[in-house]
């Protein structure tokens, strides 16, 4: 292994750098269900042969392409079927088929995304994350009870992915300890919190927060409830 290791070296060494990965191209955050390339663009010598370019996903190996040979390339594991394969990066010969094109965005595709670019005489590697953002389907911020002096408010989100983090506030005062659910539906996540507060003397306004960190998001919901009806007024805020 060693000897091996310093063949390699040596090499290395009377070829200069060899193949080389200049850029590797993958989004942090895609949106659901959009199409997206990731491309991996490199460079040879002129003396590299036997070219191999492959992708792997979370360590495994996706896709493999060998220029040399007039083959398509091979899409194994998590997606086949999901890549067009007409899709063309380059019209280098070496790199016509280098990038991949999905289709359709999935959070099961959110992961490590891996280009291995290798010759008989050298190799490079590039890993980059990819998450893939699905919004709330819904934000719902509820009075759910209103009588024997207390009041319950929850808030909901269904439908996001990756998992979101969860806060209640209130502008009149701290909210402690609400009760925060979340489950898995499918491959997205529901979320709730829910506490139970002294009944309002006043019109109060709560608000809550959902934050997705991995993309840097957060949406907020903010409703104004009144003491005596159901009568509320609420508003839908979203960053990024
Ligand atoms: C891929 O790796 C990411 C990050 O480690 C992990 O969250 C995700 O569940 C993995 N996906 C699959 C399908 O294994
Ligand atoms: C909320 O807590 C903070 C710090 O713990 C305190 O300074 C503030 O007065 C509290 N606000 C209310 C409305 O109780
Ligand atoms: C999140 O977004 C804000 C505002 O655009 C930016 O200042 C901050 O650096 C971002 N943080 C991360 C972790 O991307």
């Amino acid at each position: 292994m060693n000897t091996l290791i310093l063949v390699i070296f040596v090499v290395l060494i009377h070829l200069g750098t060899g193949v080389k990965i200049h850029k590797l191209d993958v989004p942090e955050i895609i949106h659901f269900g959009h199409p997206v390339i990731l491309d991996c663009d490199f460079t040879l010598e002129t003396n590299d042969q036997e070219l191999v370019v492959k992708w792997f996903f979370n360590k495994t190996l996706v896709y493999q392409w060998i220029p040399g040979t007039k083959k398509r390339p091979q899409v194994s594991g998590i997606l086949k079927d999901r890549l067009n394969l007409e899709y063309v990066a380059s019209r280098d010969a070496n790199s016509v088929h280098r990038a991949l094109h999905i289709l359709k965005a999935l959070p099961d595709l959110s992961g490590d995304y891996t280009c291995s670019v290798s010759t008989m005489q050298s190799e490079d590697i590039e890993t980059k994350t990819m998450v893939v953002l699905v919004l709330a389907k819904s934000l719902k911020l509820q009075r759910i009870r209103g009588e024997d002096g207390v009041i319950e408010v929850q808030c909901i989100a269904e439908g996001v992915f990756p998992m979101p983090q969860m806060t209640l506030s209130s502008l009149k005062r701290n909210i402690t300890g609400p009760e925060v659910t979340t489950r898995r539906k499918g491959q997205l996540y529901e979320v709730s919190a829910i506490v139970t507060l002294r009944a309002l003397e006043d019109p109060e306004e709560f608000c809550c927060k959902l934050h997705i960190s991995e993309a840097n998001y957060t949406t907020r919901k903010e409703a104004i409830f009144y003491p005596s009806d159901h009568f509320q007024i609420s508003v839908i805020i979203d960053e990024y």
